[in-house]
């Protein structure tokens, strides 16, 4: 199996749920409205696991946590081509939407979507060895930028009386992974704090 098979599985997921959201019926800045919401949550699950890769290897180390740590980088590029299809999908409920857009109000989004692609572009190791320390800036800034804009939106949902429950689930999902990433920081800095420790007593 090709390395970047999670490429080809998010955006196979993502078009089809494009191509289903289409099908449900009802006007057409409906169903665009529809279909971005089924892709963001179809890129979710790949956003997630680039998230929380590097916990799970120190809160469980073992054979499947290194695996998705190894392959972090097709995880992290299965959830930017996720979110084109989302892209695509936002753009024609825009331009179908029967209401005028506020162009001001969309730029913290276009923004997000510029560290995105920034984070896919520079996702090899030529980028790894130009950036220096700016490497680790741009994706962890990013990574959590991305995963404030999920939560945001999970809270906003989970407090829609129609989305409550997709919602309520979400969050919980989005919440869970920033818990675990908190919880292999405090093990790292116990860990770290005890080997200091024993090096100062011997
Ligand atoms: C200018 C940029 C963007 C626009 C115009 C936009 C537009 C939309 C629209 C129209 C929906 C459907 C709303 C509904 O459910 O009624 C949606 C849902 C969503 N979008 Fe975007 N989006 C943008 C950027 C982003 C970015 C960058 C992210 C994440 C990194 C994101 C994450 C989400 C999430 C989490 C949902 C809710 C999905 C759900 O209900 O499960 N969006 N967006």
């Amino acid at each position: 199996m090709p390395k970047f098979w999670p490429i080809i599985v998010a955006a196979a997921v993502a078009l089809f749920l494009m191509n289903a959201a289409l099908n449900a019926g009802g006007e057409d800045f409906e169903r665009w409205q529809l279909a971005s919401r089924w892709t963001a949550r179809a890129g979710f699950p790949f956003f997630l696991i680039a998230f929380i890769a590097s916990s799970l290897v120190v809160l469980r180390p073992g054979q499947i946590s290194r695996s998705l740590m190894r392959n972090r980088k097709w995880w992290g590029l299965a959830f930017a081509a996720a979110h084109t299809v989302h892209l695509y999908a936002l753009l024609k409920f825009i331009n179908a939407s029967p209401e005028e857009m506020n162009l001001l109000g969309l730029l913290p989004g276009a923004a997000i979507y510029v560290v995105i692609y920034a984070m896919a572009a520079t996702s090899w190791p030529w980028a790894y060895k130009a950036l220096g320390k700016n490497w680790k800036r741009l994706h962890k800034t990013g990574m959590y930028l991305i995963w404030a804009v999920f939560t945001l939106a999970y809270i906003g949902k989970s407090m829609d009386p129609e989305l409550r429950q997709a919602g309520g689930i979400l969050l919980m999902l989005s919440i869970g992974g920033l818990a675990l990433r908190i919880m292999a920081w405090r093990k790292q800095r116990a860990t770290g704090q005890a080997a200091k420790a024993a090096s100062t007593d011997a």
